[in-house]
């Protein structure tokens, strides 16, 4: 029922005499979005960097998709704070762009113009989709500078969802955007979460399976269906941050009032079991998601 996308074993990671990661074990089930908290220079990038390959942990494996992430890899996309476009290209075609560099070689583009040009018109049909499903489709036709910072980060979701990854992964995604412009983009990951209930309702494997940094409690309360702790507050605390939290958040559906006094139970659950510095306690209790589905 469950299958596992993402797992991380035993990992840890240090720089020189900094231990920042230590015995971080944790699997990720295919459709669910996972909101990852914790204090500031925890090691939330950190972690987030060794399961996108580019900084591999200095102990322990990641697997992705039940392969050891070794090096960055079409199964694990990325979307950071700063959107990183291409300013020459219009919205369709950033999000296409992935798409035709991991698809088409250089020599096809060269030599073969009539084979490029069907596989062009194949990659923008599908960046047309993408774009529709991030809520851009009548933006397609725009350069970043013609476009608000939150449809410019619409975009750099749409770019990295093209790619079908196992696991996506966005590092503050909503961190640079105003009140109002955050709240659209939460909604956005409701949709897509909606979409993962329709798919396992079907029968079929949920399509997005999401793992998003965030320092605001409500955001990821409301937008993940589980919330996990990262801290260096727990009592081996001196040997690196470890996972001190893990437990179900309650699901909203895009239509439903936000009501975030509701939340209060759990935040300051969240607030004393992964942000007080004073918390040397045995963490396990906080470490619930999979006995408690059980
Ligand atoms: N390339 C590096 N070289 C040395 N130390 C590093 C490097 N990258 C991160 N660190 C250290 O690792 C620790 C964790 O940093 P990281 O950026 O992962 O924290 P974070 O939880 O993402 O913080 P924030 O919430 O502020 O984004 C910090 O002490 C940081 O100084
Ligand atoms: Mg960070």
């Amino acid at each position: 029922m469950n299958e596992i996308v993402l797992e991380c074993r035993d990992v840890g990671h240090w720089f020189g005499s900094n231990r920042v990661l230590n015995e971080i074990n944790l699997q990720v089930a295919a459709g669910q979005i996972v909101a990852l908290v914790g204090p500031s220079g925890c090691g939330k990038s950190t972690l987030l960097r060794a399961i996108l390959g580019t900084h591999p942990p200095k102990q322990g494996d990641i697997l992705a998709n039940g392969r050891k992430v070794t090096r960055p890899n079409r199964d694990v996309g990325i979307v950071y704070q700063n959107y990183s476009l291409y300013d020459f290209l219009t919205a369709r075609d950033n999000v296409a762009f992935g798409l035709m560099l991991d698809e088409t070689s250089l020599l096809t583009r060269c030599l073969k113009p009539f084979e490029y040009r069907k596989l062009r018109n194949v990659h923008r049909e599908k960046a047309m989709a993408y774009l529709e499903k991030v809520g851009l489709a009548k933006a397609a036709h725009l350069f970043p500078a013609e476009m608000s910072g939150g449809m410019r980060q619409r975009v750099a979701i749409a770019q990295a969802l093209i790619m079908e990854p196992q696991i996506l992964l966005l590092d503050e995604p909503f961190g640079a955007l105003d009140e109002a412009t955050r709240e659209e983009l939460q909604l956005m990951l409701l949709r897509l979460y909606q979409e993962n209930r329709e798919a396992k309702q079907a029968g079929v494997k949920p399509p997005y399976t999401i793992l998003i940094v965030t320092h605001e409690l409500n955001e990821a309360i409301y937008v993940s269906d589980r919330v996990l702790g990262l801290s260096q507050y727990h009592e081996g605390g001196e040997q690196g941050a470890t996972i001190v939290y893990d437990k179900a958040a309650p699901v909203f559906h895009p239509g439903d009032a936000r009501n975030f006094e509701e939340f209060e139970r759990q935040k300051d659950e969240l607030r004393n079991a992964v942000f007080d510095p004073e918390q040397n306690q045995h963490h396990a209790e906080y470490v619930a998601f999979w006995q408690n589905l059980k």
